[in-house]
């Protein structure tokens, strides 16, 4: 059996973007990559209630749509502390500028800033500005649900601390290959960080991000209990990730 979200309602907008309804009616989005984002569907670019965006790192496909969206909703942003400076030296009015290993609660949602060993610079024009070093985020919502979102990363020992201090109910993870972990470092991953419900993300995006579903599947058949749920851009799941809508 897959873990049971409770009323969490969890929607993957394509990529590395994520959607989710928490228990308590708020509206939080994890990598706001939205209007230039080949993967999510056109229903959902605009999403029509954000209280918080929660920011791994600041690469253009997990940011492009923080500021037009903190702007339009009056949302808080959480993100590592040079990336948060960066988004209220945009205008974002509330930020919320944390570092790895510290929590915080935001719309009643408590984040923890994990590791995540990747690149993090923020692109403007045709140069680079510092954004600080690249995150993982562990979300742990009112009914005691913890979602890992992995970010962009290699595979690394310290998941395993992520996997013992936390205990993730779900991971998403990005199995692409070049950008981040392909199916081969993400299935060892599976096992440092002892998550039995995985959702892949962060391929098929671009043809360079060539990671499969069934590639990943295939290499981790010998974990007992291991659900791997192929969410589609678009899909929302609940409860025991069973898919609540979809939208093409
Ligand atoms: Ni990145
Ligand atoms: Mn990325």
């Amino acid at each position: 059996m897959p873990a049971d979200l409770g009323t969490i309602e969890l929607t993957f907008c394509g990529h590395a973007t994520f959607q989710i309804k928490t228990p308590g009616g708020k509206h939080v989005v994890v990598d706001p990559f939205f209007e230039q984002n080949p993967a999510c569907p056109l229903a959902l670019k605009q999403p029509k209630n954000v209280d918080a965006l929660f920011i791994t790192h600041g690469h253009g496909d997990h940011i492009s749509d923080a500021v037009p969206l903190a702007s339009k909703h009056d949302a808080t942003c959480v993100a590592i502390v040079e990336t948060a400076g960066w988004l209220a030296s945009k205008g974002v009015k509330k930020t919320v500028g944390m570092n790895k290993g510290g929590n915080t609660e935001v719309a009643g949602v408590r984040v923890t800033m994990t590791n995540a060993v990747h690149s993090g610079g923020i692109q403007e024009g045709d140069r680079f500005v510092y954004g600080g070093e690249p995150a993982g985020l562990v979300l742990t919502f009112e009914n005691g649900v913890k979602i890992y979102h992995a970010g962009d990363t290699c595979v690394f020992s310290d998941m395993q601390i992520i996997g013992k201090l936390y205990k993730p109910d779900v991971a998403l993870l990005p199995i692409g290959d070049f950008y981040t972990m392909g199916p081969l470092e993400a299935a060892l991953a599976i096992e440092l960080l002892g998550v039995k419900t995985v959702v892949p993300m962060h391929y098929a995006t671009w043809p360079v991000l060539t990671g499969t579903p069934a590639k990943l599947r295939e290499l981790t058949g010998g974990i007992a209990g291991l659900e791997i749920v192929e969410m589609k851009p678009g899909d929302t799941v609940t409860g025991p990730m069973r898919r609540l809508a979809s939208v093409p």
